[in-house]
């Protein structure tokens, strides 16, 4: 078998065996295909596209390019659950203390952000003290003795897709349906989990735009995880305004506490009860999702989910604290208003400019070798649908960079457009797929 034959077997539309596929991700994977050879296939693989069964075994043999996890010493049904990347996007924050404080084991590994969005992991570095990178015996038995664990993923899931999202990431090859779910599924399925909740965004903050796309990419990841014999649930929302209000990593763990204090943004509370439901029921311990959304409701109103997340900074050595002190959080020392010109609706509120002004207050990273500023990101004081006056406050910027702080302002307030008339809502859950 060669490189260039596979390359030119795709150009012109055919498909590629199992033996194949196999083939390309081993060679790239262990460096015995170049770049340039990789780059070509993707490009060839981005027009021609692959079928249901060319990326069921892409994703087979990039889960098999690494470590599989092995998390049978946890006890019960561990469900992981991932989004598919947003803005202000802090739900597992809220929902993985949710799912635990209703008994259901939650070992998730979690990614960092790039780009206009952001990472859980990055958001819990905003804790001091708080580690991400945990041995896997200490990782299981905190899951086994408080329920709950959550670390970056390790070089060693899935390196074929580690290699080959990076250089999607330079070649224009990221937005092809294919590619994208046998990259978020062959890690998913390399962590160990039993059944996997899937948060499809869809919007202009998020990889799939329209409704249709974003249910397609749905449909196929959850045939992958069953085929793979793990429940896999998939959940549309939208992403065509930031989640929340706050986008930044300390100003989103303080919402997402706020949000488990039963004191956050609507928006985000609904998603996270309805992801949390979700996983309980996938977990086993409801009936249903709504029952599942029921228990959840109860442990957000009891505290019962605010001392689970508390456990769980005090078990990856953060201090627990923070949950009723926020001058805890690394502090910022800049701040811009943003501040509205004229009387009426909020229109819109671009989710992926709000995204980008974030990063560029220091919230977020252009590369993945930039260091970032904990404390900076975007307030927005009004959603899509408030009213609001002439010379009121649309958002806020934070953070340490006077020059980065002033810019990004100028970059949120182009984000928000306001209207005479209400506009219409989004809704925020689109659709289920199970
Ligand atoms: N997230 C991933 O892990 N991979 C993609 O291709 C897109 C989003």
């Amino acid at each position: 078998m060669n490189m260039n034959d596979l390359i030119g077997k795709k150009r012109d539309g055919g498909k590629l065996s199992q033996e194949e596929i196999e083939y390309f991700v081993k060679g790239y994977t262990d460096g015995s295909i170049p770049d340039y050879q990789m780059s070509a296939l993707l490009m060839a693989i981005y027009f021609q596209k692959m079928d249901k069964e060319e990326t069921f075994h892409l994703t087979r043999a990039m889960k098999q390019s690494g470590d599989v996890i092995d998390l049978s010493a946890i006890k019960g049904i561990k469900v992981d659950k991932h989004s598919t990347g947003g803005v202000g996007d802090k739900t597992t924050l809220v929902v993985a203390p949710l799912a635990a404080a209703c008994g259901v084991p939650i070992a998730k590994m979690s990614g960092r952000g790039l780009g206009f969005t952001g990472g859980t992991v990055d958001k819990m570095e905003a804790i001091p003290g708080f580690q991400t990178s945990i041995e896997a015996d200490k990782f299981i038995r905190q899951v086994n003795s408080i329920g709950l664990s959550v670390i970056g993923q390790t070089a060693h899931i899935a390196p074929a897709d580690k290699k080959i999202y990076a250089l999607r990431d330079v070649t224009a090859t990221v937005d092809n349906m294919s590619l994208i779910s046998s990259s978020i599924m062959s890690k998913k399925l390399a962590s160990g989990s039993d059944a996997i909740v899937l948060d499809v965004k869809c919007g202009d903050g998020a990889f799939m735009e329209s409704f249709e796309d974003a249910c397609t990419l749905g449909k196929m990841m959850v045939e992958i995880g069953n085929a793979d014999h793990k429940r896999t649930i998939a959940v549309i929302t939208d992403m065509n305004q930031p989640l929340g209000r706050a986008v930044g990593n300390s100003l989103e763990v303080m919402e997402a506490i706020d949000t488990l204090k039963g004191e956050g943004p609507q928006d985000i509370t609904e998603l996270s009860l309805t992801l949390a439901g979700i996983m309980i029921y996938a977990g086993g311990r409801a009936e249903s999702k709504e029952q599942g959304y029921e228990m959840a409701e109860k442990v957000l109103k009891n505290g019962e989910a605010l001392k689970k997340l508390a456990e769980f900074i005090e078990g990856q050595g953060g201090n627990p604290e923070i949950v009723n002190d926020y001058a805890l959080f690394p502090q910022h020392t800049c701040i811009k208003d943003v501040i509205c010109h004229n009387s009426g609706y909020v229109n819109q509120i671009a989710a992926k400019a709000i995204g980008l002004a974030s990063q560029h207050s220091g919230a977020g990273r252009a590369t993945k070798e930039d260091s970032i500023d904990l404390s900076a990101g975007v307030y927005l004081h009004k959603k899509v649908g408030d009213t609001v006056e002439k010379g009121e406050i649309l958002a806020t910027v934070y953070g340490t960079d006077a020059e980065k702080v002033e810019r990004s302002a100028e970059e949120a307030e182009k984000a928000f457009s306001v209207s005479a008339v209400k506009p219409e809502q989004d809704e925020l859950i689109k659709m289920i797929i199970i």
